[in-house]
């Protein structure tokens, strides 16, 4: 990353994002400065997930991930809370944590020894008389790991290093509602499978995310194929008219009514079953509507980087890596009450469609890459992009939440990201964190 970029002003960001004609500049995908700017003002601002409260379930347990570019470890500590700190030493910023994951009592650096709690607090140093004696104010109390505020939603662990970020329900509003399809469909709750896979893309962090908040339209083109080859039928054109993309506060969700939509995806006939066997019960908990929701055809993303297909159970981040990169953390995500037969074929499922060696994530994969690399083009740099579809599909519903728009052929989720997107990237004041 190199050092001499120009952070671009309120004036040349607004410049950048036209949402009354629905054009976006193709520089937010390619420009370093842009994305330097992303990294303080929304992953260093907003809450991001960082882990399911199943992977880190007994005290001791941790896991290793980012918040931005920022390494962080997850961990629950003896008194069962879940802490998350930068996984970089105090001394001389060596990173602490190698393993991904495990269980542990304490983190010791590898460099010279400091040792941290599970709450991240310096807990021993070796010589730590010399220190005393000679260094003035020594106090290991001000040498912990730096520590974010964390908060959880229903099993979903979210951080931020914001001091001065709005409580996680703000942040989360009425997308709650729609999470709860999710997370809250099931008196026992959701966990995660064990294991995830962790894969690189060369593409911007905004393709994925924005395709999974409301992209629709590409499912029946991309996707037809890979869905022949895998069901021997393709996607077929969805119902537009009983369809919606509902958005709040840049979080955005896009789904028809038909229940199983997605589910039949993954090819299992009994996760079919399960789905269309569970309906009334789902509709007591969370009523007629939302019980429509569960399998359905839909793709959501939780503003910035937080995606997830409810029906096909997959449930991932991308991290940033550079303008032109992401590292992608996919999981697969059940009721835990689910029977473990059918836990192990919404595995395979997923394996199958979206994972690095999943059908539909390689079709999207290749979209996403070479759209980042063309746009970078002396002149194709440009050309602005159109997202003005469904300009005019707001609609007013009885008891959808949130912004909602009929028919998933739109790009008022996209809009609605991008919206966020420059209110964040205009944000001038300093940050506040945590010392
Ligand atoms: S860098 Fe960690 S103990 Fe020195
Ligand atoms: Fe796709």
């Amino acid at each position: 990353m190199t050092t001499d970029v120009i952070q671009p002003g309120p004036d040349e960001l607004r410049a950048l994002v036209d949402l009354e004609r629905g054009a976006i500049d193709r520089r937010v995908y390619w420009d370093e400065a842009v994305y330097r700017l992303e990294l303080e003002r929304i992953f260093a601002r907003c809450w991001l997930f960082v882990a399911h409260e199943s992977q880190v379930a007994e005290p001791g347990d941790f896991l290793t991930t980012y918040m931005g570019e920022d390494g962080v470890i997850v961990a629950r500590d003896g008194n069962g809370a879940i802490n998350v700190f930068l996984n970089s030493c105090t001394h001389r910023g060596n990173r602490i944590s190698l393993a991904e994951v495990g269980n542990r009592r304490r983190f010791t650096c590898n460099y010279h020894g400091w040792t941290f709690g599970l709450d991240g607090a310096l807990v021993a140093l070796p010589q730590e008389d010399v220190y005393r004696q000679t260094c003035p104010g020594f106090d290991p109390g001000d040498l912990g790991l730096h520590r974010a505020r964390v908060v959880s939603y229903k099993g979903l662990v979210f951080a931020t290093f914001d001091e001065e970020a709005p409580g996680l329900e703000d942040y989360l509003g009425d997308y709650r509602w729609y999470l709860d399809v999710l997370l809250d469909n099931d008196e026992d709750g959701t966990e995660f499978l064990e294991g995830s896979i962790k894969s690189r893309m060369a593409c911007n962090w905004k393709f994925p995310a924005e395709n999974f908040a409301g992209d629709s339209y590409h499912a029946a083109w991309t996707h037809n194929s890979g869905a022949m080859a895998m069901l021997g039928m393709g996607v077929g054109k969805s119902n537009q008219e009983n369809s919606y993309q509902i958005n709040v506060n840049g979080h955005g969700w896009q789904f028809g009514l038909d229940m199983v939509g997605n589910a039949m995806v993954l090819g299992e006939q009994d996760i079919v079953d399960y789905l269309r066997e569970r309906e009334e019960k789902v509709a007591a908990r969370l009523g007629k509507l939302r019980s429509r929701m569960v399998g359905s055809i839909s793709s959501a993303n939780l503003f910035p980087h937080m995606s997830f297909l409810p029906g096909q159970s997959t449930f991932r981040t991308w991290h940033p890596k550079g303008p032109k990169g992401i590292e992608l953390h996919t999981w697969v995500l059940v009721n835990k009450s689910a029977p473990e037969s059918l836990k192990s074929l919404y595995m395979k499922g997923v394996m199958r469609t979206f994972s690095p060696s999943g059908t539909l994530e390689m079709d999207d994969g290749d979209n996403w890459e070479n759209s980042t690399q063309t746009n970078d083009g002396v002149v194709t740099r440009r050309q602005k992009l159109h997202y003005a579809l469904g300009l005019d599909s707001g609609i007013q519903h009885p008891e959808l939440k949130g912004a909602v728009h009929l028919r998933k052929y739109n790009d008022s989720n996209q809009r609605a990201f991008y919206r966020q997107w420059l209110k964040l990237m205009c944000d001038e004041r300093a940050h506040a964190s945590r010392s």
